[in-house]
């Protein structure tokens, strides 16, 4: 790198945009908009992002997938007050990737990160631009979530308001976390975009609260998957449909040179019904072809290797082992969050076998810090169609089991691990392990 820094500017505001057409949906959003501004960092370059909080109620903000210093990385109770500020230092001497910052407010962060504060954070690098891959206006990420929408068009959250006191750890009796019945895709419903006959690389993100996608395109081509959580795969990988769980990214090519002006190609989501079943739409309206290529070779990916394991631990994600107010709390190996309690002591750059669990429904895991590899799924040795690559995320079914392989590398400190449905996050299905 360079050793230079990049400076961004962020305003957390309430604004009203138009969402459904002729309504007004309130939102809380970074820089009052929703998504939040894409940021865009080069590897080796440092950014600082100051984040002002106008909002009536504290926030935190986390770069998922970040590889984060511990005061920066947004522990759950490190709140920025209604009035206050921060600024987050990330080194991003990690590789490109698709990363997303969003709400992280300790039994909070499901009702704000409904309400908007959600945004993409890409970081780039040369290896990746020697590639050849679709950029500029071809290279389009793509946020997929679901909301509800009441008849005057505000979201629909069916919780406590959040600006009141609420008992900690409990969101109401959503205990499988709150769906909409609208898909979004970059904030609009249903959208189209006119695309040529060429390749665009899509950039997918799922940052709903608790809704699961198997996308697909319908009368289109497959998906060219490049990347997953944690940046570029050594090799492409052909999906016909991709299954994503929250807080999953995939990153695709997609090649339009079969199709011809006129074509309307819709993708899909075939886990869906009524308004959770269609996602957006591509109209072909232009006749070019491209140079761009997707090679065979994308990068150098190291393999984590199980000769290097120095320590195995298990965690089982289930319900119970704890209740408050009658009801019983997500847990880890049956504990509620309590910050003040490390479940796990690595060491710095320590390789580490992690044996995930999910009982009762499913579950994505997200690992702050440190990506890992996943190395077998339910008893199979090997990763499963959609967890190639260095992953920070993994999806989970109910009775589901994943073993990984994961590296402690970067810092030393306290972080959280946690279930990202954001209903069961809140309802206390997260723990704490310390770098050591
Ligand atoms: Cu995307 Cu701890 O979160
Ligand atoms: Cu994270
Ligand atoms: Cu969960």
């Amino acid at each position: 790198g360079d050793g230079g820094t990049d400076y961004y500017e962020i305003t957390q505001k309430a604004a009203k945009v138009e969402i459904l057409p002729g309504l007004r949906t309130e939102i809380w959003g970074y820089d009052g908009i929703f998504p939040g501004p894409t940021l865009v960092s080069r590897r080796g370059r440092r950014t600082v992002v100051t984040h002002r909080n106008e909002l009536p109620v504290p926030v935190v903000v986390h770069l998922h997938g970040g590889r984060t210093a511990p005061e920066h990385d947004g522990y759950p109770t490190d709140v920025i007050a209604p009035g206050g500020g921060k600024d987050y230092v990330y080194a991003m001497e990690q590789h490109a990737a698709t990363l997303w910052y969003h709400d992280h407010r300790m039994d909070f962060t499901g009702p704000q990160v409904y309400r908007g504060l959600a945004g993409f954070h890409l970081i780039h690098d040369d290896a990746e631009e020697a590639l050849g891959l679709p950029r500029g206006r071809r290279d389009i990420p793509l946020m997929i979530l679901d909301r509800s929408f009441a008849a005057d068009g505000s979201f629909r959250y069916p919780s406590l308001d959040p600006t009141l006191t609420k008992t900690p750890g409990v969101t109401g009796t959503y205990m499988s976390g709150v769906l909409g019945d609208c898909v979004l895709v970059n904030g609009a419903p249903w959208p189209v975009l006119d695309v040529s006959t060429v390749r665009y690389r899509f950039r997918l993100l799922n940052a709903s609260n608790a809704r699961r996608y198997r996308l697909r395109l319908d009368g289109g081509p497959g998906f060219t998957q490049i990347g997953s959580d944690q940046g570029l795969l050594a090799a492409p990988v052909e999906h016909e449909s991709i299954e994503i769980a929250q807080a999953e990214r995939f990153d695709v090519v997609v090649d339009f040179s079969g199709h011809r002006v006129g074509d309307e190609i819709t993708l899909v989501n075939e886990h869906g019904s009524g308004g959770t079943a269609e996602v957006m739409r591509f109209r072909v309206t232009r006749q070019e072809s491209d140079d761009r290529v997707v090679p065979d070779r994308l990068a150098d990916v190291e393999t984590l290797s199980a000769g290097a394991v120095t320590a195995e631990r298990e965690f089982v994600f289930a319900r119970g082992g704890a209740h408050a107010h009658g009801m019983s709390l997500w847990t880890v190996n049956g504990k509620p969050f309590d910050p003040e309690t490390i479940v796990a002591r690595p060491k710095l750059g320590a390789t580490e076998r992690w044996i995930i669990r999910a009982k009762n429904v499913e579950h994505p895991i997200h690992i702050h810090l440190a990506p890992f590899q996943v190395v077998g799924t339910d008893g199979d040795d090997d990763p499963g169609p959609f967890n190639h690559g260095w992953k920070d995320t993994v999806n989970l079914d109910n009775g589901g089991r994943a073993e990984i392989l994961i590296r402690f590398d970067g810092y030393r400190g306290r972080y959280v691990f946690h279930c990202h449905n954001l209903e069961h996050e809140d309802m206390m299905m997260m723990a704490n392990f310390e770098v050591v």
